[in-house]
């Protein structure tokens, strides 16, 4: 006896697509047959596609800000919206804060968590005090725990490494097998151009957009690339904005660099004129993120770099704010500057739907190619693979159900986050994960949520196989 059958769906991997059963039992996949045996739940799937649930591998929740500003989604929220839009497991930084241990940063994460995620959960690490004692004991220790993974800033006052510091950490992951993710946009360049807008009176939102240009992207993507080759290591160029920093990954991957490449929903579905706001009020916050969205030709880039492999994998880069605080103090709104303005925009459960609407629904990407986008690609490349990412007899039974053919609009009731707006709003889309299936446990289903805060687990991570083959 299954525990759950679902019934002639047309499933898709990144691989192929046919019509099929699919038979579950203890949370795994058992069977995929024309005709799968008795269960005791039965759903009819006629009309839908089965696709491995979405793997979100960038998202932030409950990460503190400076200046006391609270993120908008702790994990309770945020992995609610995340199985709202079709994910499965997500993976959440833990931040490391100056003078504190890694292992203190993870246990932190860790109690925030417990017995609050509606999905699967992994941590990757930010590293931003890399001191002798952190890269030579504490981050083989945890790599061998199953924090295999961490993000390093090449800007923000208060995370920024340094060349010297870049190099060391590169040189600890080659020896460590641990895969890097790289905030690349050049600091001084941003400092520089944000005191000459600021010195012209130009401090609205759609400024921010000004501040962090694409040049000071491309000149730090070339940077990384470059300390990557020097130190022999494999590194994930994180929220590609457009066709400059593109060109630099191109130009390392036709070199044999093993140079991974990550975009987001906020460079196809948005561009620095949303950050104008009405008449360049203080809305325009709501599009405040970094690297900025840019324009037209760069959302063009980013199409081709989904279809032809410069991109690996497409995540949201959740990282929610409220545009007014429930305590009375705006957060993104009543600010004097861009400047003071928290970067980041929430996306987690957006980002299925407008990929989905824009590249498959539109003939843009294949079906196929959106699965390896957005979860077989995560899976391999963070070492949760074949367990996580693919419908394949004896992975888990994370599934998400699609409506191809259903015609709706982003709002912001069916996020269910944190934060009080969706950069989405009214936004049409063609398609939509109708059915979230976590383990068999069906948690979101026809726009609402219907698990608990119980049925996520923790996932420790193996080795990057992508990254560091064999
Ligand atoms: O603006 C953004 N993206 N904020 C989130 C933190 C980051 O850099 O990913
Ligand atoms: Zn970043
Ligand atoms: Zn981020
Ligand atoms: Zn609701």
């Amino acid at each position: 006896m299954l525990d759950l059958a679902i019934r002639n769906a047309q499933i898709v991997t990144a691989a192929d697509r046919y019509v099929a059963d699919i038979g579950i039992r203890d949370g795994r996949i058992v069977e995929i047959a024309e005709r799968v045996g008795e269960a005791r739940e039965e759903i009819d799937a006629t009309g839908l596609w089965a696709m491995p649930g979405g793997i979100d591998a960038h998202v932030h929740l409950a990460q503190p800000q400076g200046g006391g500003v609270v993120m908008a989604d702790d994990f309770e929220t945020g992995t609610r919206s995340a199985a709202a839009g079709g994910n499965t497991t997500v993976l959440p930084f833990a931040l490391q804060q100056k003078g504190q241990t890694l292992r203190e940063a993870v246990q932190a994460y860790h109690e925030q968590a417990e017995g609050k995620c509606h999905v699967d959960v992994s941590f990757h690490l930010i590293i931003t005090d890399p001191t002798p004692q952190v890269l030579g004991q504490e981050l083989p220790a945890l790599i061998k725990d199953g924090y295999t993974s961490f993000k390093v800033f090449m800007t923000y006052d208060d995370m920024i490494l340094n060349d010297a510091e870049l190099l060391e950490v590169f040189d600890t992951a080659q020896r460590e097998k641990a895969l890097v993710m790289v905030h690349a946009e050049g600091h001084d360049a941003i400092k520089f151009m944000t005191r000459k807008l600021e010195e012209a009176g130009r401090t609205a939102p759609y400024y921010h957009a000004i501040s962090h240009s694409a040049v000071a992207e491309r000149e730090a993507t070339h940077r990384a690339i470059s300390h990557a080759e020097l130190t022999d290591v494999p590194i994930v160029i994180v929220h590609v904005s457009g066709r400059e920093p593109m060109e630099q990954i191109q130009w390392a991957k036709r070199r044999g660099r093993r140079i991974f490449a990550e975009t987001c929903p906020q460079y196809i579905a948005l561009t620095r004129d949303d950050l104008k706001g009405l008449n360049m009020d203080f809305s325009g916050a709501k599009y405040v993120c970094s690297p900025p969205p840019r324009d037209t030709d760069s959302q063009a880039a980013i199409w081709e770099g989904l279809r032809d492999g410069t991109f690996d994998i497409f995540s949201s880069d959740h990282c929610p704010f409220r545009y007014e605080d429930p305590a009375g103090k705006d957060v993104k709104g009543a600010r004097t500057s861009f400047k003071w303005v928290p970067n980041g925009i929430p996306g987690v459960a957006a980002r299925l739907p407008v990929l989905f609407s824009e590249g498959v629904s539109k003939g843009r990407i294949s079906a196929e190619r959106f699965v390896a986008l957005t979860a077989s690609n995560p899976a391999k490349l963070y070492g949760l693979y074949p367990k996580k990412g693919t419908i394949a007899i004896g992975s888990d039974a994370d599934i998400a159900l699609w409506d191809p053919e259903i015609e709706t609009t982003i709002t912001q009731d069916k996020m269910h986050h944190g934060c009080d707006y969706t950069p989405y709003e009214g936004m049409s889309v063609k398609g939509w994960p109708v059915r979230t299936i976590l383990r068999g446990r069906t948690v979101a289903a026809d726009f609402e949520v219907t698990g608990t805060a119980a049925d996520g687990q923790y996932l420790p991570r193996k080795i990057s196989g992508e990254a560091f083959p064999g």
